[in-house]
């Protein structure tokens, strides 16, 4: 079994690298300054909110008790990760298990069903300040605009971020093309990519 999954990580970064080089995402530019009135802007945190408490966004970005939740395919009700799985404080599994054990480091499309899915970055909760599951979508809107809870990101360094994970194939990306028949996160990452522009461009409103 180790040498199986070792031989996997190697094989991965040569199979890789063309894809990888071949693409570059660029943001659009920022909507002009005072182009964006508050009521645009909340509308498209309406859009935004949909996606941060979709299952395929929300089930990672989770609680202190460091629990993944999944919403499997043909299931309604999410339910924690099944094979007792606990991220530990380390947030990746170091404590335990990995989660980069089953959820390999690819940039690789994710297509078959039921198989642990991947990302061209390491596969891991966020961490826990940036907890979205179960809260609502004002106290995420709050948080997500709040440096000490978000990464230390001005509106700028949220868009900046998209588009770095998007280059990598990262977790957000993976969000919107989930692959094995799971419902991706609403919208596509483009239209959210402009949606979060708009919604720094227009002072990052909240619902009241
Ligand atoms: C023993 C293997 C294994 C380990 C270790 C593992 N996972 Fe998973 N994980 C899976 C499988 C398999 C699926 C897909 C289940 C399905 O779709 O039927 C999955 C799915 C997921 C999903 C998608 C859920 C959804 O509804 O979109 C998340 C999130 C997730 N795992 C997080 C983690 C995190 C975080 C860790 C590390 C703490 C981890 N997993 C460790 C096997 C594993
Ligand atoms: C596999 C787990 C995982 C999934 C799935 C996931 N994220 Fe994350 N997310 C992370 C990790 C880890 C970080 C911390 C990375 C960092 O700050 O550099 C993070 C950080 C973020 C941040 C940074 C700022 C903040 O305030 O939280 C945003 C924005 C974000 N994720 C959006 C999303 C969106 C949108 C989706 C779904 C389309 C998503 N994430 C799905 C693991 C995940």
């Amino acid at each position: 079994m180790k040498r199986a999954i070792s031989m996997l990580i190697l094989a991965a970064p040569v199979a890789l690298a063309a894809p990888l080089l071949a693409e570059d995402i660029a943001a659009p530019p920022m909507p002009a300054p005072g182009s964006v009135s508050a009521a645009q802007a909340l509308e498209a945190w309406t859009r935004i909110e949909a996606v941060v408490t979709h299952p395929r966004c929300a089930n990672c970005h989770v609680g202190s008790d460091n629990v993944p939740m999944w919403t499997l395919v043909g299931e309604t009700r999410t339910r924690p990760h099944g094979m007792n799985i606990n991220a530990g404080e380390s947030r990746i599994g170091a404590e335990t298990l990995m989660c980069s054990t089953c959820h390999v480091t690819s940039a690789m499309p994710n297509d078959m069903p039921q198989a642990p899915p991947h990302a061209g970055v390491d596969w891991q909760l966020a961490p826990v300040e940036m907890q979205w599951f179960g809260m609502s979508g004002r106290d995420i809107c709050a948080q997500l605009k709040d440096p000490a809870r978000n990464g230390g990101r001005d509106g700028a360094g949220l868009v900046e971020h998209l588009v770095h994970d998007a280059n990598l194939k990262g977790t957000i990306h993976w969000g919107f093309v989930p692959g094995g028949g799971r419902e991706p996160a609403p919208g596509g990452f483009e239209n959210h990519l402009r949606d979060i522009q708009t919604w720094v461009a227009g002072g990052q409103p909240c619902p009241g």
